[in-house]
């Protein structure tokens, strides 16, 4: 497994150029399953994950190429509808394959996704939605066992609001015969992007980027090309890159519009922000400003922010309080930053953030995709050398994070391959 060696104590400074959206690729590429022919899906990012549901895919028949950034996806050949245990442990959002299969071939085996390294992010609200649009389900053996000769339309209110739910059900209603009203469907960019794309495949939804998706079943969709979002994820993370290391950041092929609460937070913590149509150019400050966040559904600052902000007040001037109102235990990356000389403390699902005059370098452990992201960080600005392990985790959700950050002027190597 490979991991970063990162000497720190350089100022970041420079343009980045930020890549599509692995949150919406790893929905649009299970959307392609609801038509039968051939899908084009540019801007698409080279990561760990979107490989992991390729494979996923091809292991039922679906055709895939990449080339420069586009995959194209050729449905033609579909042979099974199972997701086997061996893909979907590496990926929970393997469980976005349940709804396109029921919907298109009438049935679908899915095996239950597990844990994963902060908590066991269940599925129930998926399986009751697909459940509602008259699917009959049994779970058997930790696999989802789902059918139906045709879905139906159905009044589905999500309690809580949930990306891969609102996601899932999403892809069912469009093949269901008659009207679903989705309610307190997520919001978030990634999902407002599946849904135009579903419309281009000749779905018909009405308030996409709303809390309340209406949606008029059809009985057949048509294969659609899709260029990707940015990734608002990867671009705050470098944002915060130029907010910690004291430098000058711009990124570029962002939709600020997709990080206006991160945004908000930056400037509270004394940056200077130019926004473009689609850029942000950060100028970092001499010192940073505690700046409590709470982490919340969209467009409230984003969960996979909230490590990363953790690694931005450990050296802030003063003490903050970091809560995540998404996931109660996402915190896995706490105990490596105090590894780093951070003093924080968890209490319950908050982290109080004590800033420290600096960070010293030290072995750290990746434990989680966004966890290794706020070590990697931490790393920039810690005196001396860190090693980050296990960056197999951070391959999943950021394309050559290492060549991007030597862009800026980091120094950071990777190291493949021992056993660390
Ligand atoms: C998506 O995960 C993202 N993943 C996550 O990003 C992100 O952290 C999360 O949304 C929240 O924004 C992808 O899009 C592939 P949820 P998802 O369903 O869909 C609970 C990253 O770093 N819940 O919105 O799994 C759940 O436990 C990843 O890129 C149920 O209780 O998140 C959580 O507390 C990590 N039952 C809350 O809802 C369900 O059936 C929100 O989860 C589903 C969810």
């Amino acid at each position: 497994m490979d991991k970063f060696i990162i000497r720190g104590g350089r100022p970041l400074s420079g343009t980045v150029e930020v890549s599509g959206a692995k949150n919406a690729s790893l929905a649009l590429m299970p959307a392609s399953l609801l038509a039968r022919g051939v899908c084009r899906l540019s801007n698409t990012p080279a990561l760990r994950d979107v490989k992991t549901m390729a494979s996923l895919l091809a292991s039922m028949g679906v055709y895939l190429t990449f080339n420069n950034h586009t995959v194209t996806i050729d449905t033609t050949g579909v042979h099974n509808q199972d997701a086997p245990y061996e893909h979907v442990k590496k990926m929970r959002a393997s469980i976005y394959v349940l709804g396109p299969l029921v919907a298109r071939y009438g049935h679908a085996r899915v095996s239950l996704p597990g844990g994963c390294a902060w908590g066991p992010r269940p599925v129930d609200m998926h399986i009751e939605g697909i459940k509602k649009l008259g699917a009959s389900i049994e779970l058997k053996g930790g696999y989802i066992l789902a059918s139906a000769r045709r879905l139906h339309g159905a009044r589905i209110h999500f309690d809580v609001s949930s990306v891969g739910a609102t996601g899932n059900v999403l892809m069912a209603a469009v093949l269901a015969k008659g009207t679903t009203v989705i309610e307190n469907a997520a919001i978030e960019p990634e999902i407002t992007s599946l849904a135009r794309y579903l419309v281009s495949m000749g779905a018909r939804i009405n308030g996409a980027g709303t809390s309340t998706l209406e949606i008029e079943g059809v009985d057949e969709l048509h294969p659609a090309d899709a260029i990707t979002i940015p990734d608002r994820i990867e671009a705050g993370t470098f944002l915060v890159a130029g907010a910690l290391t004291g430098g000058n950041v711009s990124v570029e092929g962002v939709d600020p519009g997709h990080l206006t609460a991160l945004l908000a937070k930056l400037e509270d913590a004394g940056c200077s922000l130019e926004t473009g149509a689609s850029s942000v150019t950060l100028h970092a400050p001499p010192e940073l400003r505690p700046i409590d966040v709470t982490a919340a559904i969209y467009p409230g600052f984003p969960t996979d922010m909230q490590a990363q902000w953790t690694a931005l007040m450990a050296v802030a001037k003063g003490t903050t309080v970091v809560t995540d109102t998404i996931y109660f235990d996402r915190f896995k990356h706490v105990p490596e930053l105090i590894r780093l000389g951070a003093d924080i403390e968890i209490k319950d699902n908050s982290a109080v953030i004590r800033g420290v005059a600096g960070l010293t370098g030290a072995k750290v452990m990746s434990t989680d995709l966004r966890a290794s992201a706020s070590l990697i960080l931490a790393g920039l600005v810690a005196e001396g050398s860190t090693e980050v392990l296990r960056v197999y985790h951070i391959d999943r959700g950021y394309e050559t994070i290492e060549v991007k950050l030597r862009a800026l002027g980091a120094d950071i190597e990777r190291v493949a391959g021992e056993e660390f």
